[in-house]
């Protein structure tokens, strides 16, 4: 949705519409439907939260909701446990004593308080299930705001494929705590404590006698569970983070496979992480079957007890019938949640395992911060320099060293050198992707490390070695450098670069979706893509970085027309690949040797008879 269609709204005098509002509605007209969304997630540089990641500081928002389902746990546990009470009331004081009246209204209520007691158990499980579904879709958006907050290094150091993790199979347990996990440990924990209670408002003797008979030996094999269910679901987790791994790997350098046909050996590769995950699956398969039955096997022995001791009670007249037949009901439902509750202890392990590893993402820094004091870069006159610049990926091996460059308003520089001399790492420095380790980058005499993130690249506009295309349609990948322009004006863009051609050619113009990664664009194509996204955003200081390098070199001189057109008198930085790039270039600077070994113009250079002398005389730039 371009201007054009709502153009007219903020200026026809509607006179419903104060003035001050008509602006603002134009603006958000202008700025597109996404940016005025109320519940637009709070994102800021410089200023969030930065309180260690616990479970109750996580959950403390949640506190009432959490309420509120712990209080219809209660109810529910309550009223479902109050079967066998009702009935010893009934065998002792209705049946026994011959009174039917209390016999039909214990079976009465009997009747009320499972309906009831199901329904609250419906409304609890829909409304836990919310309440999970919630905290875990805040936490998404959180842990994905904080991923893009994170400076360009962390992205280098890490693996995707385990930062992939962090997102899936690091919050599988964390979400299957909170929809099922935590509302399970409620309702097995109060039908615990509710049936304890009623064993010892029953009869206290055979209360202990119970217990006493039954505890030791499922505390024992709860512990030995808890100590082998922790390392063997470790492994599940770490080896399907593998599969993971290697499965993004393997598709996203699925041309590389192909290419040198390691197919085959790529399925051997799977096969094999596939086969550790079904080991360790294995492994807890087992565990849980020794554990399930053997704990299951204590309800029916604790029965058998009960029956003889406390049959015995019955023949003594110690304890009624009532009782014991309430006492052996109880006793089944005492040993479901002693098992349930182990279970259920190895999920909430789990979910601190993965609380504590978010915590170690959140705690990260963004290396490259925004100064809480950041102002906005005035409109850039393009006088960039950069004062004794020493910067390294690694802070002990500098890449460059105490670099001196001074570039003028409205200058076009090219530079040229070997691979690797660190042309790129000098490009990522003049919009703060990093920070120097020493000396600083000033543009109009600011120092970048002062002037808040959007007011500096909103300025830049910096074309990479890789161009990148995102899922959606052409103009999508367009509107990323300005989301104001119309059609047309995207198009007038398109075609400077000279993907008129290719537009024409396409069925859905503009529409066209780029299928991730661009696969269906050739490289070249994918480079005036992103050329023509920068060329939109209309930056006030242009750096290239080999951006043209998979160009035909008619197709090249085109961009560099249109280039001209673009700059129109402001900055460009130009990494060249060929020397055919040099000629328009007001100087040239050589990086080599970790730093600026020659810079002046091109008759200069040549005159000198240094490295660029060298070059021109080959041929060759790198
Ligand atoms: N993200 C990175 N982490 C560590 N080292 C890097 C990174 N990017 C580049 N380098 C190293 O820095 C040096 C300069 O790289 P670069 O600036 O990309 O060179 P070029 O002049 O070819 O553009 C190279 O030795 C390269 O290996
Ligand atoms: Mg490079």
């Amino acid at each position: 949705m371009g201007m054009a269609g709502w153009g007219g709204i903020a200026d026809t005098g509607f006179s419903g519409i104060p003035p001050e509002v008509a602006e603002k509605v134009q603006r958000w007209m202008d700025e597109g439907p996404a940016d005025v969304s109320d519940d637009a997630p709070p994102f800021s540089q410089s200023d969030y939260d930065r309180a260690p990641f616990t479970m109750t500081h996580f959950l403390r928002p949640y506190l009432l909701a959490f309420l509120g389902v712990f209080t219809l746990i209660a109810l529910e546990a309550v009223m479902a446990q109050a079967g066998p009470l009702l009935l010893q009331i009934s065998i002792d004081e209705g049946i026994r004593k011959g009174d039917r009246d209390l016999v039909v209204f214990m079976g009465v209520l009997f009747a009320v308080f499972v309906p009831v007691s199901i329904l609250i158990g419906i409304v609890r499980t829909m409304f836990a299930g919310r309440v999970g579904a919630r905290v875990m879709a805040n936490l998404r958006v959180q842990l994905f705001a904080h991923f893009q907050r994170l400076s360009i290094d962390y992205y280098t150091n890490e693996r995707a494929g385990r930062l992939l993790s962090r997102m899936t199979s690091d919050l599988e347990p964390l979400q299957q705590l909170f929809q099922q996990g935590l509302v399970q440990l409620a309702v097995q924990g109060v039908t615990l404590a509710a049936v304890t209670v009623a064993l010892f408002i029953l009869n206290p003797l055979l209360a202990v006698i119970t217990l006493a008979a039954v505890v030791p030996g499922t505390l024992l094999m709860s512990l030995w569970y808890r100590r082998v269910a922790e390392v063997a679901q470790l492994r599940v987790r770490d080896t399907i983070a593998d599969v993971l791994a290697h499965l993004q790997e393997s598709l996203a350098g699925i041309r590389i496979i192909t290419a040198h046909n390691r197919r085959r050996r790529t399925v051997i590769e799977h096969q094999n992480e596939a086969g550790e995950y079904l080991d360790a699956n294995d492994r807890t398969a087992y565990i849980n079957g020794v554990y399930g039955p053997g704990a299951e096997a204590m309800g029916p022995f604790a029965q058998m007890v009960l029956l003889v001791v406390g049959g015995g009670f019955v023949l003594d007249g110690r304890v009624s019938l009532g009782e014991l037949i309430a006492f052996v009901l109880y006793v089944g439902a005492f040993f479901a949640p002693i098992t349930e509750l182990v279970a259920l202890y190895n999920i909430y392990q789990q979910g601190r395992a993965s609380v504590l590893k978010l915590d170690g993402v959140f705690r990260t820094e963004p290396s490259v911060a925004e100064k809480p004091d950041a102002y906005e870069l005035p409109t850039v006159q393009g006088e960039v320099r950069l004062d004794g610049v020493t910067f390294g990926y690694d802070p002990h091996t500098p890449v460059i060293s105490d670099v001196d460059l001074q570039i003028h308003e409205g200058e076009t520089i090219a530079v040229v050198g070997p691979t690797g001399a660190g042309k790129s790492t000098i490009a990522k420095l003049l919009n703060r992707f990093y920070d120097p380790q020493a000396g600083r980058v000033t543009i109009d005499g600011h120092d970048v490390r002062d002037v808040t993130f959007a007011s500096l690249r909103r300025q830049i506009g910096v074309v990479p070695q890789e161009p990148f295309l995102f899922g959606g349609s052409i103009k999508e990948n367009l509107q990323i450098g300005n989301r104001t322009m119309t059609d047309d004006e995207l198009l007038t863009a398109c075609e400077r670069v000279g993907l008129g051609p290719l537009l024409e050619r396409l069925p859905e113009g503009l529409d066209t979706p780029c299928l991730e990664r661009g696969v269906a664009l050739s490289a070249g194509e994918r480079q005036l893509l992103a050329l023509a996204r920068a060329f939109i955003s209309q930056p006030r200081l242009l750096v290239l970085d080999e951006a043209t390098s998979s160009l035909d070199l008619r197709t090249e001189q085109a961009v560099e027309n249109a280039l001209d057109v673009v700059l129109d008198g402001r900055t460009a930085v130009i990494i060249a690949h060929r020397l055919q790039t040099t000629m328009r270039a007001d100087r040239i600077v050589v990086v080599d040797g970790g730093g600026i070994a020659e810079v002046g113009t091109r008759d200069e250079l040549i005159a000198a008879g240094g490295h660029f002398a060298d070059m021109w005389a080959t041929g060759g730039v790198g």
